[in-house]
């Protein structure tokens, strides 16, 4: 884990935020290439999610809403977690993840348990007081449930039907770290499948199957996958059922996503507290239902950290070592890396890139040896490169490098684009 952290910051995925500071808690930027990557997860899921099918729409809610909202839903009085302190070096624990009673660190004595609330408080307007207080969203669905109707009037929906929606969620997390798996300012990817009651646990099943098979697509091995049905007491006190989706961190396995049947919970609550009613008309009945929902939610903070763990390599390379991020390509934050041998042939070299940029996420390096600055795109997982040589001001071709292979082909400039296309298969 350090030495993928080490190289995070080394190569621009991921920096420690507010650094020149001193550092802010367990909060983290995203560099250059690891925006990169980050949004080319966004667009995946949402491609597979909404673009490729036809029963889910979009939504883009507000991370400020009603506080009216935070109380029907149950997060003011059930979104807490068990804090226990240690008397003795005051080091604070998660009750429910200790394994005796004693401090793990100095072996002191613990407070009795007290209920912390996981939501960010703040005022909205000028005054502090408690008509003026707001929350920021410690989960993206509630946006999805309060526009329920909208969404379902506006897009003229039947049942099954989803929405899905990505932004920022903030929890006051009482122990945030392991890099950027558990911080206290995060992204999800939620989506919301309403259906009828009965059918419910058909398709949390198919959700369950459809989320893992989504990472094993995209190059997680089996082996590192499982899937974990939770026990009545673990479930969150909004679910019927939840299986998560683990992943073997290297501090072992832990929660990657969560697939929950959230029955009606939600909108029965937000149907009570808002008296207006959510519920549906089933045309094919005759009869008004509220719909159930199947929920698969997850982080793409902690998908960046999946895929960075999965990817990461090293392999004897003559007397050295070869760092490489073997990302699938979709996933690549470049995809395709222009060098020219000498800078010489800076012109030539210049015009091949403008020929790839407009296709690809590309990158132009023409410092240091060619040996190196093949390392260097195989440390950032970049999987071609283009190189420009002498012959190609005769032939007119350049070399193609596979960073897997490491295999080169000789491909003429008129058809290069094309091959970088055919070898990285992207979009299917
Ligand atoms: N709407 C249901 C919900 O929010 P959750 O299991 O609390 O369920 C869903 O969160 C996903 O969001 C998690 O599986 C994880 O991928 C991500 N997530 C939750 N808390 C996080 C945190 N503090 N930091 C990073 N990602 C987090």
């Amino acid at each position: 884990m350090d030495t993928l952290v080490s190289l995070s910051k080394r190569r621009g995925f991921v920096f420690p935020s507010s650094e020149i500071y001193g550092g802010f808690s367990s909060t983290w930027d995203y560099g250059p290439l690891g925006v990169e990557l980050k949004r080319n997860i966004k667009n995946l899921w949402w491609r597979d999610m909404v673009q490729r099918r036809d029963d889910i729409v979009g939504l883009d809610s507000a991370i400020l809403m009603s506080p009216l909202i935070w109380q029907a839903s149950g997060h003011i009085t059930e979104f807490t977690d068990p804090l226990v302190d240690c008397k003795v070096c005051h080091h604070r624990f998660r009750a429910d993840q200790l394994d005796g009673d004693r401090c793990p660190d100095c072996g002191g004595e613990l407070t009795d348990v007290r209920r912390f609330n996981l939501m960010f408080k703040t005022f909205v307007g000028p005054v502090e007081d408690d008509a003026s207080v707001a929350y920021l969203r410690p989960e993206t669905a509630q946006g999805i449930f309060v526009n329920f109707f909208n969404v379902q009037q506006s897009m003229r929906r039947k049942l099954p039907f989803g929405i899905a929606q990505q932004g920022k969620a903030f929890r006051n997390e009482i122990t945030p770290g392991n890099f950027i798996f558990r911080t206290r300012e995060f992204e999800q990817m939620e989506m919301e499948f309403f259906v009828k009651p009965g059918t419910d646990e058909q398709w949390y099943r198919q959700w369950v199957d459809n989320r893992y098979n989504w990472y094993i697509k995209y190059g997680i091995s089996p082996d590192h996958l499982r899937i974990r049905e939770h026990q009545k007491e673990e479930l969150a006190h909004y679910a019927r059922a939840t299986s998560d989706i683990e992943y073997t961190f290297p501090w072992g396995w832990g929660e990657l996503e969560g697939v929950a049947n959230r029955g009606d919970f939600d909108l029965r609550r937000h149907s009570d507290a808002s008296n207006k009613d959510l519920s549906y008309f089933d045309d094919e009945t005759g009869e008004r239902i509220l719909p159930y929902v199947i929920e698969p939610a997850v982080g793409p903070d902690r998908i960046a950290l999946i895929f960075l763990l999965e990817a990461y390599h090293e392999e004897p390379d003559k007397d050295e070592t070869r760092v490489v991020l073997r990302f699938h390509p979709e996933l690549a934050p470049i995809k395709v890396a222009v060098l020219p041998l000498s800078r010489k042939l800076g012109e030539e070299a210049h015009n091949v890139h403008s020929l790839v940029r407009s296709h690809f996420m590309s990158q132009y390096d023409d410092t240091g040896s060619i040996g190196k600055r093949y390392r260097r795109q195989d440390e950032i997982g970049t999987p071609l490169c283009v190189t420009v040589d002498f012959d190609t001001l005769a032939d007119s071709a350049v070399t193609v490098r596979d960073r897997d292979s490491m295999e080169q082909v000789r491909v003429p400039l008129d058809a290069l684009v094309q091959k970088l296309k055919d070898m990285l298969k992207l979009g299917e």
